[in-house]
């Protein structure tokens, strides 16, 4: 089988996206630059220059800077090595790694051969992203997506670094998806129970029940599934989420460049287009060994993808759901909020240029110990408006406000219809958490280079200015907003930025990031974020590791610990070589953080974790410390 160019290796997804569909500078939107920006404090000192301050309306959405701080580690400097650093007093180990078989009828990894579609079924997922461990009765179940895979390394036994076979596209398949795996700790280190009755895989075949406002629609209807009820698989999951009736939130991020048309004769259609759907996939050749790949002749298949999926991972046999209700897009994370009153609120990013912030309202109310399956089938859905004066209200997406027919319209194309609202175009919402201790919820914004100069998939503009202060945004930042009384079903909300990330020892201007980044803290491209149960929250990165220019003195991906209270961040980890840091769940008594180590070394240029001339693959670390304290 021929397959399209791979994927740069120095282009992200959404740069990929890009260059197959380039759209147009728009550099008018210079003209929104320098907007209103800040006139009151930002965590309590000047930011960069021009882009100060930015507490807007008339209270912080914290209280004022704690006395001191509450980490309990020594920061860690910034590296290049080619392993994982940790503080002092802390040490790291290896949970489990791509090819990891889950049963002993299971193959031992093969590094020469990277394994078989038979093997990668029976193993541990490629690039793992988002996870969570549940503990019932003792037992610890880590639930673990796995996102995409390189070709590089899936396929390195092939010269051409491509599937060539069916059986190459069936280990592709199933190298993706989630792993669900029980893990036990013997002798300070935790490893995985080979052969439990928990241990799962969940592939690009899996089947799936689709559940809310869209079951059944016409557009979800292919010629395997005319009652549009039950897709197979789900793929390119990014980060998670939990539930608080204990199951597990797997997002489809780019579920979009697994279709292709065969033939020159087709034209993806204006909604195929604004998901990035087009006639290249990127490389994974699933419609040469799957027909419901090519969306020219099952262009209802692409309608099926890029929804939230709900998964009891303690259930082997339960058929995982997905939340049409949640929207259609690519999904970042989801983080789950209970409202005062019991209704279930889920705040959701969508990770592309100028794409939204989106949030659902149950209409159901979860009940402790109840019936809360069907939660997240039937509610509201919202996307979000930053005002450059600090407030924010959420647009909900009806037919009424958006023109489409019907509601299911609405979870299918919910791009268009977040854009139909003139919802605030974003810098690429990756990860959001909300802190345990307070009512305020986070999002890390990536990164958005077009952000001034173009237009976002659906033409929507992309200002300089509000909530996305800065052009050309290379670094990233991380933007927060407090419901309206601290009620999370409602409409309005307050909003400031936590942090502008930036280079303080290259940059003098709004490039050199806030008054909280610091030499020994600088970073880039915040992507990960989660609380602890104390209220810290932990940001991971996956940005620019050529440690020179506007990134010199930053090193590898890394992972922080920043202190709402205080707005200091500090550097806990800095990742092995090429490695995106991605995903962390902690155990019940925060004695351990798990880390997500992906696709290390993928440039050539890394051989974690095993070293030396190793094949590098993509890890779950657990990190302690030595001294059997609580982490962070
Ligand atoms: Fe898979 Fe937006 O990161
Ligand atoms: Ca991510
Ligand atoms: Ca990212």
């Amino acid at each position: 089988m021929t397959t399209p160019k791979d994927r740069t290796p120095d282009h992200s997804f959404d740069e990929f996206d890009e260059a197959n569909d380039p759209r147009d500078a728009a550099t008018a939107f210079e003209d929104l630059a320098n907007r209103r920006l800040s006139r009151r404090r930002f965590l309590g000192a000047g930011a960069a220059a021009g882009l100060t301050a930015f507490v807007t309306g008339t209270t912080a959405l914290t209280r004022p800077a704690a006395a001191a701080a509450r980490f309990g580690f020594r920061a860690v400097a910034a590296n290049r090595r080619d392993t994982v650093t940790v503080p002092k007093g802390y040490s790291w180990h290896v949970v489990t790694r791509w090819g990891d078989p889950l049963w002993r009828d299971g193959a031992i990894f093969d590094p020469v051969t990277r394994g078989t579609g038979a093997s990668q079924e029976r193993a541990f997922g490629d690039n793992n992203d988002g996870m969570a461990l549940y503990t019932r009765n003792g037992r610890h179940i880590l639930a673990v997506n796995n996102e995409f895979a390189n070709r590089g390394g899936l396929y390195g036994n092939r010269k051409s670094g491509h599937p060539e076979t069916a059986d190459d596209v069936r280990k592709g398949k199933a190298a993706h998806g989630v792993s669900v795996v029980e893990i036990v700790e013997k002798g300070n280190r935790w490893s995985i129970i080979t052969d439990s009755p928990f241990n799962r895989r969940i592939t690009a075949d899996t089947p799936m029940a689709i559940s809310g406002p869209a079951r059944g629609h016409d557009l979800l209807k292919t010629a395997a599934d005319p009652a549009g009820t039950t897709a197979l698989g789900t793929w390119n999951n990014c980060g998670a989420g939990r539930t608080p009736w204990g199951t597990y939130l797997s997002c489809e991020e780019n579920f979009n460049g697994y279709f292709s048309a065969s033939g020159d004769g087709f034209n993806p259609t204006p909604a195929m287009r604004r998901y990035g759907i087009g006639r290249k996939d990127w490389g994974y050749a699933w419609a040469a060994a799957d027909e419901r790949f090519d969306i020219s002749k099952h262009p209802h298949e692409p309608n099926r993808a890029g929804y939230v999926v709900e998964i009891d991972p303690l259930d082997p046999a339960s058929v995982p759901k997905k939340l049409t209700a949640l929207g259609r897009f690519k999904h970042e994370n989801a983080v789950v909020v209970l409202a005062g009153n019991g209704q279930v609120a889920v705040y959701m990013g969508d990770d592309e240029r100028g794409e939204f912030l989106y949030k659902f309202v149950s209409d159901g109310r979860y009940t402790a110990g109840g019936d809360n399956a069907s939660l997240l089938q039937r509610g509201k859905l919202f996307a979000a408006k930053f005002h450059d004066d600090g407030r924010g209200e959420w647009r909900e997406l009806t037919p009424a406000a958006t023109g489409m027919a019907s509601q299911a319209e609405v979870c299918i194309h919910t791009r268009m219809a977040a854009s139909a609202v003139k919802a605030t175009t974003m810098d690429r919402p990756e990860w959001v958490a909300a802190n345990p201790n307070g009512n305020e919820v986070y999002c890390t914004l990536t990164n958005n280079t077009s952000r001034g100069r173009k237009t976002n998939r659906g033409g929507d503009a992309m200002p300089v200015g509000g909530a996305n202060p800065r052009r050309d945004n290379r670094y990233g930042h991380i933007v927060r907003w407090m419901p309206a009384n601290g009620d999370h079903t409602a409409t309005a909300f307050t909003w400031d930025l936590f942090v502008l990330a930036g280079n303080p020892t290259v940059h003098d201007d709004a490039r050199k990031g806030s008054a909280n980044v610091n030499a020994a803290n600088m970073f880039n491209s915040p992507d990960g974020l989660a609380f602890d149960s104390r209220g810290l929250m932990w940001i991971q990165t996956d940005g620019n590791t050529s440690d020179k220019g506007d990134f010199a003195g930053m090193g590898n991906n890394q992972m922080l610990i920043a202190d709402p209270l205080s707005g200091e961040i500090r550097r806990f980890m800095v990742g092995p070589r090429e490695c995106e840091v991605t995903g962390l769940t902690w155990s019940a008594d925060r004695k351990t953080v798990f880390v997500g180590i992906q696709h290390p070394g993928n440039r050539g240029g890394g051989h974690f974790p095993d070293g030396g001339g190793s094949l590098p693959r993509s890890s779950v670390i657990a990190i302690s410390r030595d001294d059997g304290g609580l982490v962070g």
